[in-house]
């Protein structure tokens, strides 16, 4: 019986994304260099319960076994991040050969495992010796991430088709650079708008890199997208979703697809705004093969202020409301507002209080009621038209949350730390049976 079944497009990439910092582990190992999430974790009071990035889930030794789960799970696609200082310890200059193999072997298992590869290059960890000459406030890091993707290009472009320049360059300029949440842990709001530029010009510097050493590469970047959606039909609800919207997604998106900050955000900045060199827009226009969208929740708004909890709603263990039909909404809009472009949903996924039942499994309903509505929202946007390729479930494995520490589990499997044990939870198996019905 295929009553009721929500079938993908023919060729849609079932994936799940993970990201260095956060499994890896083996911060120091075979000379790999410091990162500024090294440097942060290991500064007190900076993460929940002091946890680190240190050992994680060792993925760094057990790639292999981690391959194997995803074979058995199916996934057809694994979006993971190259850590930059494991290849480049300082940043620039030369080249760590143990860290340039580990990439080309777990790259190697992906395809013999019939495993697209989708290789992130920034997720976050930046050499911290490049932290230390200013990081990306400083425009010498752009131009280094433009010879580290080259490199990267060099050495796997042959095997990975697919690449993502930067993840969420909003959180990496604002919960590094402004509130101090995140590494580096700086709080200055006219340095985070200068990154978040520099972010997106270093974005297009590296797609001009790759596709010097591969014309075919396919190129994209994966944004936070955060629907910020008015509680009420209010003229001034709806301005001030409006203005929030411009000022945490529009700024972004607008840059990439129209070489334009929105012009009132830019004029409310006054003085913060950021310095702007003369060929920026035409490296921030590259082209871009595809959008990267990580969608987790929105925010739901008054002109006073978030509504917050919504009455109602569910929420997950990070306090982020359920809300899948956001979703639908979001990619609509994309269509509407922006070019044709193809997307790939490169995060979505939800933690919950996970743990062992006494049968040995972990039941995670919770998490399959969240995945099943998002790909319910998904396939209604496919079906209104909107050219959606892939879908990445965040994440593979329970993970260091950054400043969560090891308290957020959003894995389809299970790691219990203490033994690096991997069990997959129902929510795995369950959508290894999506992927192999490509529906629901
Ligand atoms: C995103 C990050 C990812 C993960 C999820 C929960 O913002 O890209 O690394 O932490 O949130």
């Amino acid at each position: 019986m295929t009553t009721g079944l929500l079938r993908f497009p023919a060729q849609f990439l079932w994936g799940a994304a993970t990201a260095a910092y956060q499994i890896e582990g083996a911060w120091n190992a075979d000379g790999k260099g410091e990162s500024i999430w090294d440097r942060f974790s290991h500064t007190p009071d900076t993460v929940h319960n002091g946890d680190t990035g240190d050992v994680a889930c060792n993925h760094y030794h057990r790639y292999v076994e981690d391959v194997a789960l995803m074979r058995r799970l199916g996934l057809r696609a694994y979006r993971f991040s190259i850590s930059w200082p494991r290849v480049i310890p300082c940043g620039r200059g030369a080249p760590n050969p143990a860290g340039l193999d580990f990439y080309d072997r777990l790259v190697d298992a992906l395809l013999a495992a019939e495993i697209q590869p989708f290789a992130t290059l920034y997720h976050w960890d930046l050499p911290q010796a490049l932290q230390d000459e200013g990081g990306w406030g400083s425009r010498a890091t752009v131009e280094a991430f433009a010879e580290y993707a080259a490199l990267l290009a060099r050495r796997l472009g042959d095997r990975v088709r697919t690449w993502i320049t930067i993840n969420e360059p909003q959180v990496v300029a604002f919960a590094g650079h402004k509130t101090g949440q995140h590494a580096p842990g700086l709080k200055d709001e006219k340095l985070a708008l200068q990154v978040a530029h520099h972010l997106l010009v270093a974005h297009g510097l590296a797609a001009q890199a790759i596709r010097a050493v591969h014309s075919q590469a396919q190129i994209g970047i994966a944004l936070n997208l955060w629907p910020v959606e008015p509680a009420t039909d209010a003229p001034e609800d709806r301005a001030e979703a409006e203005r929030r919207w411009r000022q945490d997604n529009a700024w972004f998106l607008e840059p990439l697809f129209y070489q334009r900050y929105p012009q009132e955000i830019w004029e409310a900045y006054g003085d913060k705004a950021p310095r702007i060199a003369p060929d920026d827009w035409a490296w921030i226009g590259a082209r871009l093969d595809f959008l990267g969208v990580n969608y987790y929740s929105r925010s739901l708004v008054t002109a006073r202020g978030d509504i917050a909890p919504v009455p109602g709603a569910d929420y997950t263990a990070m306090g982020w409301e359920v809300h899948a039909p956001a979703l639908e909404r979001l990619l609509r809009r994309l269509k509407q507002e922006y070019p044709p472009i193809p997307i790939a949903v490169t995060e979505n996924g939800a933690a919950f209080d996970d743990t062992v039942g006494p049968d040995g499994r972990v039941h995670d309903p919770c998490r399959i009621a969240y995945l099943r509505d998002h790909l319910i929202a998904l396939h209604r946007a496919i079906q209104a038209g909107v050219d959606v390729r892939a879908y990445f479930v965040w994440s593979l494995l329970d993970n260091f949350e950054w400043t969560c520490g090891y308290s957020k589990r959003f894995g389809l499997v299970y790691v219990d730390y203490p033994t690096q044990r991997r069990i997959v939870k129902d929510s795995g198996e369950w959508y290894a049976q999506v992927i192999a019905r490509n529906g629901l």
